[in-house]
């Protein structure tokens, strides 16, 4: 892994800060920092029985023998207990008042509302599951989901977890391709999509992506497809024998069938997340069942402050980690009722998330810096329009939120009565690992805050060693906890090497951070080859191995120079074979290509033709450099393993 830590030495100071008021902290779940200390110590020094006064809320059909057993890099939790996770987050709710609150209330882009109960969303997962089970899947099998935000993906989630298949959600931003890759990697039996799903007034077309990436999955055998839109919106072709109707097949199938929940082993996969890492072929997360649900479910509880009368708005899709953890796992399991909105957050105006706020009097919002930017542009008359009085706690997630965006939020959403949990974790770590509390801690713009229950995280350098306050490192994790990912899917060699042979013994999370005298965390970034753009995770190597499948492109290198609206943009050099013209219409062709083979939202920023990209002598390419490029910055360090100092001039020449 190629390391560039010199991104980690720019980090935000900012003094000011926000304590909870005492109205706040006195209601919430933890109030003090004398409580959330004495939890802290117990969940490191006495993990079993922290643990097991935690997951007293979780549904076991049998206890644990042991609480973890940790074999580097492999580790397990709660083992030889048996559970499902779907119980967690339904059946047990049905014996409570929370049996006819609402789970979920959906809001769709053009503005109907619809609310299932814990009642009505049990019932439609265990049609789901019936329908699933005639179909013949099982405990183990792959299922595949390419959705848009409405109800039917949490039903389809959950159906999943209920008869023990292992779920694999894929962004509907998705091409056909990375659907396809993903669907063949984890040899998916079943799909579960729908016709087509609003975006910012248009339509977007999921059955036919689905349809074409079909086209080379040998282990597919059934696509059921929820219409969502009807024929003359997302007019679609069912293929006989392989494509069913959603509805039909669940009203059909003997519902008794789905009733019972299968009952996995802890350890048992409970879905498969892919993710964009430092080489072209995207990961296969692995979350098992029992370790993630109680990550899941604790920090909900904790950093969200979750209650009955909440109602909670998260706005990440679910086909991103903050989506399966903080729509569906953490929050249903905790009894929540959560909002759902299916579309873009400027459509029909940059009003609609304030609007969405004010309607159903929603109380918590999480979401992303880069949202926050973007409505910064539009200007602070939005949000001035509507009623946010509801809310009382905003959360953010995804990258770093720089202190301006934070104050905004803190401003002009939360009213500055709002606590702001800024939380940091990853698709691999499954759920929050620092944070803030929102009763306890005081909040600094642009810091991060502190380890979560039974979180030990350090700074280091690349010798291993813990850095002193507020110097720059590697930020590692020292223990295994719960929610971890167990490996990469099929690729234990990879999950080895990725994660834990930086700093061999720990988990390596690829992002620099520093810890400020006060013990505030503050996580500056990735350091590795992955890019965070507008809140999307994407590996450089993936744009390398789009652009060079392009018949034109005789090389390519893409990195990430800082953007003042999506965090990082995406810049890609590209030399080309001869015969080829550079200029305008190939970079649009370019662009693309890359839209095809990933998704429109991998598409780069920006393409420079180069003659050359500068190498070392033994010929890797000095992505460095090409950063310092890409950002219009001198080129700093050390140049002497430079091939042809020619061809850095000539790419800077390209700035002027
Ligand atoms: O660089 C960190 C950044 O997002 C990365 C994880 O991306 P992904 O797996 O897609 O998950 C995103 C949602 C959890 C991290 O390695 N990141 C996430 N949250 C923060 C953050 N960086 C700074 N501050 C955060 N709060």
């Amino acid at each position: 892994m190629s390391i560039d830590t010199r991104a980690i030495e720019t980090h935000s100071t900012d003094n000011r800060r926000f304590k909870p008021s005492p109205e706040f902290s006195a209601r919430a779940r933890i109030g003090t920092l004398e409580r959330f200390n004495e939890m802290y110590r117990e969940s490191l020094d006495s993990p079993e029985t922290f643990y097991k006064r935690e997951t007293a809320e979780l549904v076991f059909r049998k206890p644990w023998s042991a609480l973890s057993e940790w074999k580097p890099p492999f580790a397990k939790w709660f083992l030889g207990a048996e559970l499902n996770a779907s119980e967690s987050c339904l059946d047990k709710h049905l014996k409570t008042a929370r049996r006819d609150a609402p789970a979920i209330v959906w809001e769709s882009e053009p503005g109907e509302t619809r609310t299932l109960t814990y009642a009505e969303l049990h019932a439609r997962v265990v049609e789901l599951a019936a329908a699933l089970r005639e179909l013949g899947a099982k405990k183990g099998d792959r299922i595949a989901i390419y959705m848009g935000m409405v109800p039917e993906v949490v039903v389809g989630m959950l159906a999943c977890a209920r008869i023990g298949a292992p779920h694999t959600v894929v962004f509907g931003g998705f091409a056909a391709e990375s659907l396809r890759d993903r669907i063949n990697d984890c040899q998916a039996r079943f799909v579960l999509t729908q016709d087509g799903a609003y975006r910012r007034g248009g339509v977007v077309p999921l059955k036919a992506t689905v349809d074409q990436a079909l086209e080379a999955t040998p282990t597919v055998e059934k696509v059921l497809v929820y219409r969502r839109l009807g024929q003359a919106l997302a007019p679609i072709t069912m293929k006989p024998g392989r494509d069913l109707d959603w509805v039909e097949t669940t009203k059909n199938a003997k519902a008794s069938l789905g009733e019972a929940p299968e009952i996995v082993d802890a350890e048992h996969p409970l879905f498969i997340l892919y993710t964009s890492g430092s080489t072209g072929k995207p990961k296969g997360v692995l979350h098992t069942t029992a370790g993630y649900l109680t990550g899941a479910h604790i920090t909900s509880k904790y950093v969200f402050d979750l209650r009955d009368d909440d109602v909670y708005f998260c706005t990440a899709d679910v086909g991103w980690v903050t989506g399966h953890s903080y729509i569906v796992y953490g929050p249903l399991s905790n009894g929540a009722t959560c909002l759902l909105y299916e579309g873009a957050p400027n459509f029909p105006d940059w009003g609609r998330f304030w609007n969405i706020i004010q309607k159903h009097k929603v109380t918590i919002l999480y979401t992303a810096p880069t949202a926050i930017r973007a409505f910064i542009r539009q200007g602070t008359e939005w949000p001035a329009k509507y009623d946010l009085s509801s809310l009382r706690l905003l959360g953010s997630v995804g990258e770093p939120i720089n202190p301006e965006a934070w104050m905004w939020y803190h401003e002009n959403i939360g009213r500055g009565r709002c606590p702001i949990v800024d939380t940091w974790w990853q698709t691999e770590t499954g759920s929050i690992m620092l944070t803030t509390l929102p009763g306890v801690h005081a909040t600094q713009p642009g810091a991060t805050g502190f380890p979560f229950f039974g979180v030990e995280p350090e700074v280091v350098g690349a010798d291993g060693k813990a850095v002193g306050k507020g110097q720059g490192g590697l930020l590692i994790l020292r223990r295994p906890w719960p929610s971890m990912l167990r490996t990469v899917w099929g690729d234990d060699a990879r999950y080895e090497k990725q994660y834990f042979s930086e700093i061999p013994g720990s988990y390596f999370t690829g992002d620099g951070a520093n810890v400020d005298a006060d013990g505030y965390y503050h996580v500056v970034g990735r350091i590795d080859d992955v890019l965070n753009v507008a809140g999307h995770r994407i590996g450089t190597a993936e744009i390398e191995s789009a652009l060079v499948s392009h018949r034109a492109v005789a090389e390519a290198a893409a990195v990430g120079r800082p953007d003042e609206l999506k965090g990082q943009a995406l810049v890609a050099f590209v030399t080309l074979k001869p015969g080829n013209e550079p200029g305008d219409a190939m970079k649009k062709a370019l662009a693309e290509h890359v839209a095809q083979e990933i998704g429109k939202f991998a598409r780069p920023d920006d393409i420079r033709f180069a003659e050359g990209l500068p190498k070392t002598r033994s010929g890797k390419i000095m992505r460095r450099l090409l950063k310092d490029v890409a950002a219009g910055r001198e080129a700093q360090g050390d140049i002497s393993t430079l091939e042809d100092l020619n061809v850095l001039a000539k790419l800077r020449g390209q700035d002027e």
